[in-house]
């Protein structure tokens, strides 16, 4: 019998083409969402993709922990990978208690229900966030953990650690999980620590859809091409960089897809808490991402250089070589692809799902 998994936040931009990957590789799948952040049409997408036309879904909110329990009981469950949660950091700042309660809470109803119901085998959608400003670069999971900028990113770190102590405590359990029974059974747990994930599937359909201003460089960048932003804000050339703009480490979304597959392939082989980072190794500034972009889109992204924007550090990039080691994965796909990929998403869908 196939390995069912749970996508929590299963409607979004990482869940959907996760969610595309495991069904492509022979899982099982329920998608919940309560959808405050998507669009039933990128479900609609995965459906198209898979040729799927009967995956389970199921509108809720984690943080009712009624809901989350009768999931549970509903579906054996033999994996979870938890998106859902709240992931604006600047509107983290501003809301604090919304974002503890929902990020936290939620995650906290995930693993008791996972716990309650034989136990299972849980990915958690963390961040390099959580490195803050690093003193060294590459970035391994060695890496120190440097105090949150933000509330968003405080979360991250919180649940990391509630997935280690929960894998610590419920190893009791025995080692097997017994998922679908009705004793408790033990948590193993893997973090997966994403660099800038962007991009979107080959198909175009499905892609990034950030509602409102989008808050990250890409999305932006896309959308001042195609005339729906009149310019880019370039917040700061004036870091310690080649072109005085931020550095990160993008990397296709379907690259991080497919880092998915083998954790969860991991966690089924061994049990404990591990974390590791999904980063291609290779950073990239701002311009050089808007250079990449109009070589692959032919279109021009006018930019204006503006103050640096707070709580935004110089640069961070990966050492992805934990990942290719022990989950035999390195991302494949480079920055030209991530752009062609982007367009082509971007063009077909000028303003979102629906015009939004
Ligand atoms: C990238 C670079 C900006 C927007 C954050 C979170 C991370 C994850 C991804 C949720 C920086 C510059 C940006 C713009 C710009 N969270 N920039 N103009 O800040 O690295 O990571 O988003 O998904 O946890 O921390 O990503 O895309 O916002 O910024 O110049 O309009 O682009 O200064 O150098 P970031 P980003």
């Amino acid at each position: 019998m196939a390995k069912r998994v749970l996508v929590s936040g299963g409607a979004g931009f990482i869940g959907s083409h996760v969610t595309v990957e495991l069904i492509e590789a022979g899982y099982e799948v329920v998608v919940a969402d309560d959808m405050s952040n998507c669009d039933m049409t990128c479900f609609e997408g995965v459906k198209k993709i898979t040729g799927r036309d009967d995956i389970p879904f199921v509108k809720m909110d984690f943080c009712d922990a009624e809901a989350a329990d009768r999931l549970f009981s509903q579906y054996r469950i033999d994996a979870v990978i938890h998106f859902a949660a709240f992931k604006a950091v600047g509107e983290s700042v501003d809301e604090p208690i919304k974002y503890y309660r929902n990020n936290l809470e939620s995650f906290l109803n995930v693993l008791e229900a996972a716990k309650t119901h034989g136990g299972c085998n849980v990915l958690f959608s963390s961040s390099a966030t959580v490195y803050g400003e690093p003193d060294e670069l590459p970035v391994t999971e060695k890496s120190p953990r440097q105090p949150a900028t933000s509330p968003y990113g405080n979360t991250k770190q919180m649940c990391e650690d509630i997935l280690r102590d929960s894998v610590k405590a419920y190893a009791r359990y025995g080692k097997e999980v017994k998922a679908g029974s009705s004793e408790e059974g033990p948590i193993k747990g893997i973090a997966l620590r994403y660099f800038n994930p962007i991009g979107a599937h080959p198909s175009a359909l499905i892609g990034e859809l950030p509602r409102g201003v989008p808050n990250n460089l890409v999305p932006f960048i896309t959308q001042t091409a195609i005339g729906k932003r009149p310019v880019l804000r370039v917040f700061g050339n004036d870091y310690p960089t080649p072109d005085g703009t931020g550095i990160r480490d993008y990397i296709h979304v379907v690259d991080l897809a497919i880092g998915h597959l083998r954790a969860i392939e991991k966690l089924a082989e061994k049990p404990g808490f591990k974390v590791y980072n999904l980063g291609t190794g290779n950073g990239y500034s701002v311009l050089q991402i808007v250079r990449a972009f109009e070589a692959a889109s032919g279109r021009k992204v006018p930019y204006v250089i503006k103050p640096r924007r707070p709580g935004d550090i110089a640069e961070c990039w990966a050492d992805p070589a934990l990942a290719a080691k022990e989950l035999n994965w390195k991302a494949e796909r480079g920055i030209e692809q991530m752009c062609a990929d982007l367009w082509r998403w971007q063009s077909q869908n000028p303003y979102g799902y629906r015009g939004q």
